[in-house]
């Protein structure tokens, strides 16, 4: 059974409803629940760091991390195919928290050598080149991120996907080695836009263009209303084939 959440007028922040007394109550104690197991991991892990795909779910932990001064470190994976908005957003950051984020790149000879003999986009071609290409430009500088950390915290929430749905706030990432923590699992989407709008958190210009989720520029769509909100991510795959590789027991 597929129970994931559905694009609704509500998910789309520019048509989202007022904030009421109610709904900033609800996302000011999920917010201080989320916040004190980020205080929690940074006392208790160290060194510990959090994967910023600068999504809106990460953009808010983002902001409980810097506006807090935990001392956890923020990096993105910089594939080199991320959509121009979201370069956008992060240079908007930086600047907004006065904060420089860390970047990883994948490896120059591996993309040569995979372009080389496959092709520019050859991510269309199979769900092999293209997990392939996730590993050359995610997979692989996720490891060098994590290298020497005792844990490492994702954005990721149960609602997001069938494949996502007994997602846990803390488990054992047995394949890198260390701590996983997903401190927004139980929030749904109208609290993570909700407190966007209440705390001004910047966030990327395509979330008003219906991409509830964005990843590489090639590998996302828009959607419609009524579809699945991970629907514009590979659309022109299977729905359980739909994840890069950085959440995905390896072995
Ligand atoms: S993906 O597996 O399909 O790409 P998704 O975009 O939903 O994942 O993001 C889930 C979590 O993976 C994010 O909250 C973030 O922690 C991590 N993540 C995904 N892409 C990146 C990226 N480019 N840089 C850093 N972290 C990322
Ligand atoms: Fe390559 Fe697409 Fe994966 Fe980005 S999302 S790493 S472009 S296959």
């Amino acid at each position: 059974m597929n129970t994931s959440a559905r694009l609704t007028a509500q998910g789309n922040p520019a048509t989202h409803p007022e904030l009421t007394p109610e709904l900033i109550a609800q996302i000011e104690r999920k917010a201080q629940d989320a916040l004190d197991l980020l205080a929690r991991i940074s006392r208790d892990f160290a060194p510990a760091t959090f994967a910023n795909s600068l999504g809106a779910e990460d953009m808010v932990l983002t902001d409980l991390i810097l506006r807090h001064r935990l001392p956890i470190e923020i990096f993105s994976l910089d594939t080199g195919r991320l959509p121009p908005e979201t370069y956008d957003l992060l240079a908007a950051a930086e600047k907004h928290y006065g904060h420089r984020f860390s970047l990883y790149y994948p490896r120059h000879d591996e993309v040569e050598a995979y372009v080389r003999t496959h092709g520019i986009n050859a991510f269309y071609e199979s769900v092999e080149l293209r997990k392939t290409c996730c590993h050359i430009r995610k997979v692989a500088p996720l490891q060098r991120a994590l290298a020497g950390k005792k844990a490492w915290i994702t954005g990721m929430r149960a609602q997001q996907s069938a494949t996502r749905q007994a997602l846990p706030r803390h488990s054992f990432d047995a394949d890198n080695g260390l701590e996983k923590f997903n401190p927004l699992a139980d929030w749904s989407e109208k609290e993570v836009w909700g407190y966007i709008r209440h705390h001004g958190v910047p966030y990327n210009a395509l979330h008003d263009r219906f991409y509830p989720s964005i990843g590489c520029a090639p590998c996302t769509r828009a959607i419609s209303l009524g579809e699945d909100i991970r629907a514009g991510r590979w659309w022109w795959e299977d729905p359980s084939s739909k994840e890069c590789g950085l959440h995905v027991r390896r072995s």
